[in-house]
């Protein structure tokens, strides 16, 4: 058994991000609903506990809270934000509405005149004043951004130290983690694969697995480990629904056809463009993807008759999402891939559920999969289908994909590259000319952001050198395309697909 932190979930949006740099510290970290009865925590053996934000306030009824004995439990206790709020409130200090909130970056001084630092900030309420026996140990402009109370191990921030956006945030973390709960750091994923490659073992028996592998790093990590465990039980149907970008279906083909699998690729652009014909409304699209994915792949499920058991590539964050803590009933988050509960199978295997996607990748590369795989960016299940303004055809797919493969070989050549980088068909025309005739053509969008965690990111702020000649590129290798504009804009307010 590894120390563990438990990270008590009050609904905040930073909670993975909470339990990840936990992990990436070297320190085994869960997360469990914030009303974890006392004894049930205690059970659990935690070295440390940390409160995650929220969005209630603590003087309302129906706020989440958690049983107040946490704090006297011996155990350094850490609130985040709402959680701050709420280990004040408990203990007898005084939170209520402020009259400014902040939110973004904010600027902190440490009480003890250390130098100012810039910190995440997303609140409106405040801790007006501290509990007895507490120190205030740092003040934003109008409010309380830090307390602690060293002699009960309990501290409480009003930013979020979790976020890339809070200056030496990380280190606040290390430090609760090294220096207050005297962690070991016993935690990493040396003998993870060994240990896994028993366990799909002794559940699967002799029993044959079933894995829709979609190409993305998780189904490809869970299908490289089961290979390596029960290699010739296993098959992969991977369902091209011909919205991946250039070369990308058949490189997914080349990297498991190699592996000692049954591999089926069920080509399936037109059945998918015929279900999209006039749809142009985001959701619509999303919806109907998701179901026919669904569908094809109960297609070949039931082709490959007597499969009892289904892989998927499921990990920590999709559990977290779909509200089970670690351990939840398999059924609760079954679906999570997008398959649905009628699929004939009697048992579930998903070999990556505890695990986070920095994890995940570590995992894939010691599996000896390929950098260009295991260090794929984000990209979404429904692909391209996405990034097309407006309904997609086979015509637009094309001049996406010559684009974006233009847009990602640029960037990719930078020595500091931005996270995520991609290009979009808008759905605006304009007029240009080309060899002195008149054009009249879509525009094509390229999206660059800088970013840790996907849930907020800065756009890139690329060299003009490499937007001149992504421009330059597009517009003599790819016909169709009336000009090239690039996206400044932040998330938020905006997300990073368009769609
Ligand atoms: P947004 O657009 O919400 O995207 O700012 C955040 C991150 O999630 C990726 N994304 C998806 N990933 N399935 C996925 O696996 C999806 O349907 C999906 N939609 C967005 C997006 O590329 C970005 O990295």
């Amino acid at each position: 058994m590894n120390e563990t932190v438990l990270v008590l979930d009050f609904g905040g949006q930073y909670k993975e991000l909470i339990a990840r740099s936990v992990r990436s510290n070297g320190v085994y970290s869960q997360i469990m609903p914030g009303t974890l009865p006392v004894n049930e925590i205690r059970a659990l053996n935690p070295i440390g506990i940390i409160l995650t934000g929220g969005p209630d306030s603590v003087y309302d009824d129906k706020a989440v809270k958690c049983d107040r004995q946490i704090f006297e439990l011996d155990i350094p206790v850490f609130g985040i934000c709402y959680g701050m709020q709420l280990m004040c409130h408990c203990l007898g200090g005084e939170v209520k509405q402020g009259n400014v909130g902040e939110y973004g970056k904010v600027s902190v001084l440490p009480a003890d005149g250390g130098k100012p630092f810039l910190a995440l900030m997303s609140h409106g309420d405040i801790v007006s004043r501290a509990p007895q026996g507490f120190r205030v140990t740092a003040y934003s402009e109008n409010h309380i951004a830090a307390v602690e109370c060293t002699e009960k191990k309990l501290y409480g921030v009003q930013f979020h130290p979790e976020t890339s956006l809070t200056e030496g945030g990380a280190e606040i973390i290390r430090h609760f983690l090294y220096n207050v709960c005297g962690a070991k750091g016993d935690y990493h994923l040396d003998d993870y694969i060994e240990r896994e490659t028993a366990q799909i073992r002794k559940k699967a028996g002799n029993n044959h697995v079933l894995l829709g592998l979609s190409g993305g790093v998780d189904s490809s990590v869970c299908a490289a480990l089961l290979s390596r465990a029960i290699p010739d039980q296993l098959t992969c149907v991977f369902v091209d629904h011909g919205f991946m970008r250039q070369n990308e279906g058949d490189e997914i083909e080349k990297v498991f056809s190699k592996r000692k699998l049954n591999f089926i690729r069920v080509n399936a652009k037109d059945r998918f463009l015929k279900k999209l014909k006039g749809v142009a409304e985001p959701e619509q699209k999303r919806k109907i993807i998701g179901e026919e994915f669904v569908r094809v792949f109960e297609e070949e499920a039931e082709k490959l008759k007597n499969i009892p058991f289904l892989a998927q590539g499921t990990i920590y964050p999709d559990i977290v999402e779909s509200g089970g803590a670690a351990g939840a009933v398999i059924k609760s988050h079954h679906n999570v891939g997008g398959l649905p509960d009628t699929l004939a199978f009697s048992h579930i295997l998903e070999p990556l559920s505890g695990l986070f996607k920095d994890e995940v990748r570590v995992i894939g590369q010691k599996l000896g999969l390929p950098k260009t795989l295991v260090e794929r960016q984000p990209f979404p299940g429904p692909g391209l289908a996405i990034r097309i303004a407006g309904e997609v055809t086979d015509e637009k797919l094309e001049v996406l994909r010559q684009g974006d493969a233009i847009v990602r070989e640029e960037i990719g050549k930078l020595k500091k590259r931005p996270d995520q980088y991609f290009a979009l068909l808008t759905d605006t025309f304009s007029v240009g000319v080309k060899g002195d005739a008149r054009t009249y053509d879509p525009v094509i969008a390229v999206r660059a952001v800088v970013t840790s965690d996907f849930m907020t990111c800065e756009y890139a702020e690329l060299p003009h050198k490499v937007l001149s000649k992504i421009s330059a590129r597009i517009m003599s290798e790819v016909a169709g395309v009336s000009r090239v504009v690039y996206d400044i804009t932040d998330k938020p307010p905006a997300t990073i697909e368009w769609e």
